[in-house]
């Protein structure tokens, strides 16, 4: 982990401040003095500053049903960041791996361990999402069938991945994905003539959103959590 997340992790100290504090040349890692935020380390280093012996936090994970009006970015823009239904410290050093549309409700997970959320976003990983979706018109028939093969999106190089889709209700479907691009499903119906009414993540990998309430949160189990280690 870069050194200056390592000093947020074990100080009250912001980011910036942390910065600061390794410019004037305060902290040692191994007993040498280092500068440079970026350099990484590991929690068996010895870290100080100013003499005084660092140890990390332990990391946080939590699930939270996400209301819509709500957006999945740490600062408030035309609505309130979703950061603001956690009540816990320190929400600042937190991120969202994944993010949901303001208008869409669901499945969100936040972290402050940026290798664990790495292993949910990264395209390479292909961890599955589950959407359900309302549609405006009925679903047609072979849009399973595109969507298995992959239907391109406009802007984009290359046609989206395998998707699966499961018919519940003629305007109502499940659908898995493993990749995240802006906007994804509601593009991936406008591609074959439809449009996405509503909007709802229930599933993360092995994940699920189960009866957690709308705008509630809790802790990953230890065994959710060793899913994306
Ligand atoms: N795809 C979308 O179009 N919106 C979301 O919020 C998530 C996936």
């Amino acid at each position: 982990m870069r050194l200056d997340k390592f000093i947020c992790k074990s100080t009250e100290l912001t980011r910036s401040e942390a910065k600061k504090v390794l410019k004037m040349g305060k902290v040692q890692v191994n007993q040498e003095v280092i500068k440079d935020p970026a350099t990484q380390v590991h929690e068996n280093n010895s870290i100080t500053i100013e003499g005084q012996e660092l140890t990390a936090r332990s990391s946080r994970y939590i699930i939270l049903h996400k209301p819509v009006d709500t957006i999945c970015s740490n600062v408030d823009e035309m609505y309130p960041s979703l950061l603001h239904l956690l009540d816990v410290d320190r929400t600042f050093d937190m991120h969202i791996a994944g993010r949901l549309d303001a208008d869409t409700t669901g499945l969100v997970l936040i972290t402050d361990d940026g290798r664990w959320s790495h292993n949910i976003i990264s395209p390479k990983k292909q961890c599955e999402k589950v959407y359900r979706v309302w549609l405006r018109n009925p679903l047609k028939d072979d849009t399973a069938e595109k969507f298995a093969h992959g239907v391109q999106l406009q802007g984009e190089d290359n046609l989206t991945r395998p998707a699966k889709l499961e018919k519940i209700a003629d305007n109502e479907v499940l659908l898995t994905i493993t990749e995240g691009k802006y906007h994804q499903v509601k593009r991936m119906f406008a591609a074959v003539g439809n449009k996405v009414v509503g909007l709802h993540r229930e599933q993360i990998g092995p994940i699920k959103l189960a009866d957690l309430e709308l705008g509630r949160w809790r802790y990953l189990t230890e065994s959710e959590v060793a899913a994306f280690l």
